[in-house]
């Protein structure tokens, strides 16, 4: 049976099912080329299909990763969705037509009733989307929905590997929450606790994001970097006023909002919407003001390590007393929030945690399979039996690209570029990465989530500390985190602290772990200033090839890892086609592509 899951809106992503197991799953915005493509995952949809090489008939359900914000959805918003898919950026400014619309909406609400406005609303955006998927190739489908923290449960606990866990959820918000807690058994999701999205820790980080003058909902990753070379003490308890948690360890609060919200909040919102002000949802502008008005003079790193510190601190205090009272120690992570790597390090060191998992996308584009599994789920449990927890190797769920399609690409090129096909490319690349040439690597299917793993990636030499400011500035990137290493699976004990606990989700680079000491100098590119590191391990099993290239550096350098970083153009999603890749080249990104057997480098001027 196959499940078609979707994430439309921001991080649009489709992903197809077969019986309980990903076959493939792709983020729109490596399609469309639009980064965290906000809209409907058309082309993905057609892409999985594609790649799975499924009729698009065959396919009797779609589920979508939110269940409530549908309902609530108003016209203008499906409309922005399915229509305007993909010409918004809807990280930080105000689009003006959206205030318009707004204008519009609530005059037609107060027209024909609530209750009346929201069940046209409600079927319009059911229409729109069938609509939408007709156009895909899909033909008799039951159109289904499933709550959105419950599908960024399902996604980490179903593959997590472990029967019992302790499933957490965090992030901006989605259907009305911010987080939850719950206990994953025997293939069944109970949840114990839930927070209302007014009081989100994801939004006070997305908050912070913004008044450091970079982008929310995409840019979070470089305040997490930032955050090493400031002060955490200094506004630390500044801080808190703008976010807590409650005396029981349930839920966050904010003192700086007090009782604001309901539709008092409503309003405030209505009214700073209508002034140019709102973006952001709940607190965002109070948090903005509030910062406004008391940070303008401090320094970006000491902002920033507060933020960190805080955030880190409210994760911890919200899982632990759970991790005690339940006695589970093994913990599973879904929701944006968890793409901060330092906080699933500070999970991990919780008092009595054995091991943690997050889910590879762990933001909503990973709702797309958890949607899927939890439809799954209710499938088998019809049949009597449970859909039980399992391991992935990997996430190279996307296209690949045959030598003859490469090859057609190349020859369109030969004006500008010169390429040859290598009898050995592993020993070739291991060679050049020694010789500390920009290699970019593209190989075999597209990775799913967030990072490169070694398909789409990025290669350099890792002993180099002065490359993230050369590499960054060629990259046009602002980073204030290193570049993160590949790593031979069997040597990162050797290299860093506390490894096993974290080895599952070391796979996917989803959590850092201090360096060891003697290792700290020898690999400065890939050593942060708090000499922690994000390692991506790798075994023969999960990259035969990438795996290869690994073991060969070794031989030649000694060094067990070298730099992987995401194969991308200055805020362009990772590559996806050989298109992109020679772009990639032309544009000087990398001194030279190694793109399946075919090495290919720019021709002399
Ligand atoms: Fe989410």
């Amino acid at each position: 049976m196959y499940i078609l899951g979707l994430n439309i809106g921001h991080d649009a992503t489709a992903s197809l099912l077969k019986d309980g197991r990903v076959v493939s799953a792709i983020a729109e915005e490596r399609v469309s080329r639009v980064k965290f493509h906000f809209g409907f995952p058309y082309k993905a949809i057609r892409e999985c299909i594609r790649v799975a090489n499924v009729d698009g008939k065959d396919i009797s359900k779609v589920v979508l990763s939110f269940e409530n914000d549908l309902k609530r959805s108003p016209f203008h918003y499906t409309d922005l969705i399915v229509k305007r898919s993909g010409t918004i950026d809807p990280s930080n400014e105000i689009d003006n037509r959206k205030k318009f619309d707004t204008a519009k909406e609530i005059i037609y609400r107060k027209m024909i009733g609530e209750k009346r406005y929201w069940e046209k609303a409600s079927n319009y955006a059911k229409t729109q989307i069938t609509e939408a998927l007709k156009k895909c190739g899909l033909e008799h489908f039951s159109l289904e929905t499933a709550e959105h923290h419950l599908c960024h449960a399902a996604s980490c606990y179903y593959e997590g590997g472990k029967n019992k866990v302790l499933i957490v959820t965090m992030d901006g918000a989605g259907d009305g929450l911010s987080a939850t807690v719950s206990i994953g058994e025997d293939g069944k999701i109970k949840r114990i606790v839930e927070v209302e999205d007014i009081y989100s820790v994801g939004r006070f980080y997305s908050a912070i994001t913004k008044f450091l003058g970079f982008k929310r909902n995409r840019h979070e990753g470089k305040i997490t970097g930032l955050a090493a070379y400031g002060d955490p003490d200094k506004l630390y308890n500044l801080f808190r006023k703008m976010i807590d948690i409650t005396d029981d360890g349930k839920s966050f609060y904010s003192p700086l909002a007090g009782d604001l919200k309901g539709d008092r909040l409503r309003l405030k919102q209505l009214k700073d919407f209508m002034k140019g002000k709102y973006y952001g949802h709940n607190y965002t502008n109070l948090y903005l003001d509030f910062l406004k008005k008391n940070c303008s003079k401090e320094t970006k790193e000491d902002i920033a390590a507060a933020a960190q510190k805080l955030t880190e601190d409210l994760v911890v205090k919200f899982i632990q007393p759970h991790v005690k009272r339940t006695g589970i120690k093994d913990i599973v992570l879904a929701g944006g929030l968890f793409s901060n790597v330092k906080v699933n390090q500070r999970v991990l060191e919780i008092d009595g945690v054995e091991s943690v998992f997050i889910h590879p996308n762990m933001g909503d584009g990973g709702t797309s399979t958890g949607a899927c599994y939890v439809k799954w789920a209710e499938e088998v449990e019809k049949r009597g039996e449970r859909f039980l927890p399992f391991t992935i190797d990997n996430v190279y769920y996307g296209p690949e690209y045959s030598d003859e399609e490469i090859l057609k690409v190349l020859k369109d090129f030969l004006d500008k570029i010169e390429f040859r096909k290598s009898g050995n490319i592993v020993e070739e690349t291991a060679q050049m990465i020694k010789d500390k040439i920009v290699v970019g690597w593209f190989q075999g299917r597209m990775e799913y989530g967030p990072r490169a793993l070694g398909n789409r990636s990025i290669l350099f030499d890792p002993t180099d500390r002065k490359i993230n400011d050369w590499l960054n500035k060629r990259l046009k990137r602002t980073e204030f985190m290193p570049f993160a290493p590949s790593c031979l699976y069997e040597d990162a004990t050797l290299v860093f602290e506390n490894f096993e606990k974290g080895s599952y989700p070391s796979y996917f680079m989803t959590i850092t772990f201090n360096v060891k000491e003697e290792w700290r100098e020898r690999i400065g590119a890939v050593n942060h200033v708090d000499n922690t590191a994000r390692p991506q391990t790798v075994k023969e099993e999960q990259n035969p090839l990438y795996y290869k290239l690994l073991k060969r550096y070794k031989e030649l350098t000694g060094l067990p890892l070298f730099v992987n970083t995401s194969f991308n153009m200055h805020e362009e999603p990772i590559l996806c086609s050989p298109l992109d890749a020679v772009r990639s080249l032309l544009n000087n990104c990398v001194d030279v592509l190694v793109i399946g057997n075919f090495i290919v480098k720019q021709k002399k001027q």
